[in-house]
């Protein structure tokens, strides 16, 4: 059963790529299950030989291509944006990663069109902002389940390419005259511009759920990589303040069509405080100087938008909650370092709704709205952490931060991160290193 699945334990941009490409070392594959271009991966790969050390930010392609023996599968649960994703293609050429047989597109991931980047900005500008990252994913997903969508597989046959295309872009061209009264797109365009993508995408299109359960019958290790985070999960995330598939790790089995049988473990990541990019509630925002030194010392900044992330201190109620619908068994906390410099740190512990204690997170937005966090306080280290690469070197503050956070969630934590580099990395004691 030689599947690991790597979830985001919270709102997303826990440091997924770097946890996904320590991982890789020891995998064959590595496989994307879900969401698309809203997501921005960030990779730094250490310096070769003169050069500096170089950062990578992936939207697409997983964050196992940066080890040459690894394949990267874009498996069906993707919605594809073939424009982004040649973006990547040719950013990691000029960079000299080959990736020639390394990547596979499943033939049944949807595409991603122009009319949905329309939709998705023009929905942003009505009543109920959610703050999308304006990719076109919940418009992508809309047309997936209407069963009206557009997949790689279209790509290959010329014919049905143009009718589908040429009938979803009537439709939705109606829809941005009809209702939405903005300029149509043009037919003509968008169908030459798609009919170039099958010449450039082609050598990597394949049954991508054919292929891994191959490799899981011939012993082969995969890393199902998820997007994004728990509590933007469609079904289980903060309602309607959510992207448009499933983070969680069951949306592993359905994005990559494998079994969950063939499941091993799943580890979580979360950072060592909170943030979240886009609209919703967020109980332990901080609207003051601390949110902001978060901000700045954690570079929190979107990596797709650019948008300044919102910022708050960690919630256990919520990574308690993710801990359950994830079956998370392992976590990595990641950004220790950011708080280096803090007097003292914050942390839930509880909430309470009029007064009363809740016994677990409500999803529901008008009660987590209403809630108030209660705080356990942590005196801060004062000291850096980036140096670190034992346990036991950090300072006793930080160790017994760490160690409250693996009790309060009754589970392991696994390994730490106190900066970008791969070298950065501390595996706890009494754990396996990468297992
Ligand atoms: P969408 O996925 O672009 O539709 O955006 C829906 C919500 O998910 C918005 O609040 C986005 O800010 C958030 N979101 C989408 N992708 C990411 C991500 O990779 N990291 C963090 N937030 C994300």
């Amino acid at each position: 059963m030689p599947v690991q699945i790597i979830v985001g334990a919270q709102w997303g941009d826990e440091g997924k790529g770097k946890i996904v490409d320590h991982l890789s070392e020891k995998v064959d594959i590595v496989a994307r299950y879900q969401g698309g271009a809203n997501a921005g991966h960030t990779v730094v790969l250490p310096p070769r030989r003169a050069d500096r050390e170089k950062e990578f930010v992936l939207h697409l392609i997983p964050s196992g291509i940066f080890h040459s023996h690894v394949v990267c599968v874009i498996g069906n649960g993707v919605v594809l944006d073939p424009k982004a994703l040649m973006d990547e293609i040719n950013q990691l050429q000029t960079a000299g990663i080959d990736i020639k047989g390394r990547l596979l597109i499943s033939h049944h991931a949807h595409l991603i069109m122009p009319y949905h980047k329309a939709l998705d900005s023009i929905r942003e500008q009505g009543n109920q902002k959610i703050g999308t990252t304006g990719r076109g994913i919940g418009p992508a997903y809309i047309d997936k389940y209407l069963r009206a969508g557009i997949r790689v597989v279209d790509l290959l046959d010329r014919d049905i390419l143009c009718r589908k295309l040429k009938q979803n872009i009537e439709e939705k061209n109606e829809l941005l005259r009809k209702v939405y009264n903005v300029r149509e797109l043009d037919i003509d365009e968008i169908i030459n511009e798609y009919q170039e993508f099958d010449k450039k995408i082609d050598e990597y299109i394949t049954d991508t759920s054919e292929y891994l359960n191959n490799a899981l019958r011939k012993k082969k290790f995969i890393l199902a990589e998820g997007a994004q985070g728990a509590l933007l999960d469609v079904d289980h995330g903060t309602y309607p303040y959510v992207t448009s598939s499933s983070p969680t790790s069951g949306g592993a089995c359905t994005g990559l069509g494998i079994p969950p049988t063939s499941v091993r473990s799943i580890i979580g990541v979360a950072k060592a405080y909170s943030t979240r990019v886009g609209n919703g509630p967020f109980p332990t925002e901080l609207d003051n100087d601390a949110g902001e030194r978060l901000r700045t010392i954690g570079g929190e900044f979107g990596a797709t938008t650019g948008r300044p992330r919102r910022c708050g201190w960690l919630d256990l109620v919520s990574l308690a909650y993710s801990v359950r619908v994830n079956g998370i068994q392992k976590i990595a906390v990641t950004k220790l370092d950011v708080l280096d410099d803090f007097d003292e740190i914050r942390v839930c512990t509880g909430y309470t709704l009029n007064g009363r204690k809740l016994s677990s997170f409500p999803t529901d937005v008008q009660t987590l709205e209403k809630i108030h966090p209660i705080y356990k306080n942590f005196r801060g280290w004062k000291t850096s952490t980036s140096g670190a690469r034992r346990f036991k070197d950090l300072p006793g503050n930080a160790r017994r931060y760490i160690e409250a956070i693996g009790k309060s969630l009754r589970t392991q934590i696994w390994m730490v991160s106190v900066g970008a580099r791969r070298d950065q990395t501390i595996f706890v004691p009494g754990n396996r290193r990468g297992s």
